[in-house]
C-alpha cells in the first residue's frame, strides 16, 4: 500500500505506541483519525502534528458511541482504509485479586472494543476498490502465560484468535489483517503495577517504523502475525 493520502484510524492515539504510529502515518502523508478518552491530549497531539491529525474523544469500550461515530464519520465514498486497534489497558494481579470491575475493563478495552468498531469499519472496507488493512496491536502475553496476568493475558490471546479468524474471513475481499504482538514497550502503561519503563524496552517509534513497513508491503503480500521482543529485556545497569 502506498500510504500518501490514504485514510486511518487509530485507537490509544493519545500516548505511547498510538501516538507513534500516529505520528508515523502523518509523516507519510495518511490522514489520521486518533481516537482516546482524552480530548485534551488529542488536542495536544493535534497541536504537534498537525491538521492531518484530527483528534477523536471516544471511550472505545462505548459500543453504541464508536459505531455511531463510524456511521458519522465515514460513507461508501469516504472510507478508511487502515485500522489500527492500539487501545488497551493492563495490570498485574493474582487472580483473586482481580475485581469483578478489572476483570470486564480488561476484556472491555482489550478485546470486546476490537469488535465493537472493527465489525463497523469492515463492510466500509469491503466497499472499496483499493486493498485495506487492520492491524491489531496484541502482546507477546497473547502467546505465552505469565503469573498475575489471567484478564491481561486471556484478552491478549483472544486478539490473537480475533486476528487470526478475521485474516481467513476478510483476505478474499482484498484487506489484509495482521496481529502484532510485542514484548515490553517503553511506555506508561505498566506503572500502576511498579513497572517503570527503560531503555531496553523496545521504543514505540521502532514499532511504529515496523507498522509502516508491514502496511507498505506490495498488495499480495500479508504478514498476519508478528512477535517483536527486545533482545535485552533486562533494565540497564546504571
Ligand atoms: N507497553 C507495553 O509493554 C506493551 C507490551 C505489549 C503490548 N502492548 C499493547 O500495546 C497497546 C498500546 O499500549 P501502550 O503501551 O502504548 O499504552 P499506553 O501508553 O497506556 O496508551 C494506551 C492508549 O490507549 C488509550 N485507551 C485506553 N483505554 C481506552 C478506552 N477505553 N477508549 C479509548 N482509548 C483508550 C489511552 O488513552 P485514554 O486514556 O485517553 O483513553 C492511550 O492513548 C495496548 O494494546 C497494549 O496492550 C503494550
Amino acid at each position: 500500500m502506498v500510504l500518501d493520502r490514504k485514510i486511518a484510524i487509530v485507537t490509544g492515539a493519545s500516548k505511547g505506541l498510538g501516538r507513534a504510529i500516529a505520528s508515523a502515518l502523518v509523516h507519510k502523508g495518511c490522514t489520521v483519525y486518533g481516537l482516546a478518552r482524552n480530548g485534551q491530549v488529542l488536542s495536544q497531539v493535534q497541536n504537534e502534528l498537525g491538521e492531518l491529525f484530527k483528534p477523536i474523544s471516544l471511550d472505545m469500550t462505548d459500543c453504541k458511541a464508536v459505531q455511531s461515530w463510524v456511521v458519522e464519520t465515514f460513507s461508501e465514498d469516504y472510507g478508511p482504509d487502515i485500522l489500527i486497534n492500539n487501545a488497551g489497558l493492563g495490570f498485574f494481579k493474582s487472580v483473586d485479586k482481580t475485581s469483578l470491575e478489572e476483570w470486564h475493563d480488561a476484556m472491555n478495552t482489550n478485546l470486546n472494543a476490537l469488535y465493537y468498531i472493527t465489525s463497523a469499519i469492515t463492510p466500509l472496507m469491503k466497499a472499496r476498490s483499493t486493498s485495506c488493512h487492520i492491524i491489531n496491536i496484541g502482546s507477546i502475553l497473547g502467546h505465552i502465560g505469565r503469573s498475575e496476568a489471567t484478564a491481561y493475558c486471556a484478552s491478549k490471546f483472544g486478539v490473537r484468535g480475533f486476528s487470526e479468524a478475521l485474516y481467513i474471513e476478510l483476505r478474499p475481499y482484498n484487506i489484509k489483517v495482521t496481529c502484532l504482538n510485542p514484548g515490553s514497550i517503553e511506555t506508561d502503561f505498566f506503572e500502576s503495577s511498579g513497572i517503570f519503563p527503560h531503555d531496553n524496552m523496545l521504543h514505540p517509534e521502532d514499532l511504529a517504523n515496523t507498522v509502516v513497513h508491514v502496511l507498505e508491503t506490495p498488495d499480495n503480500m500479508l504478514i498476519n502475525e508478528l512477535i517483536i521482543r527486545p533482545l535485552n529485556p533486562k533494565p540497564p545497569t546504571k
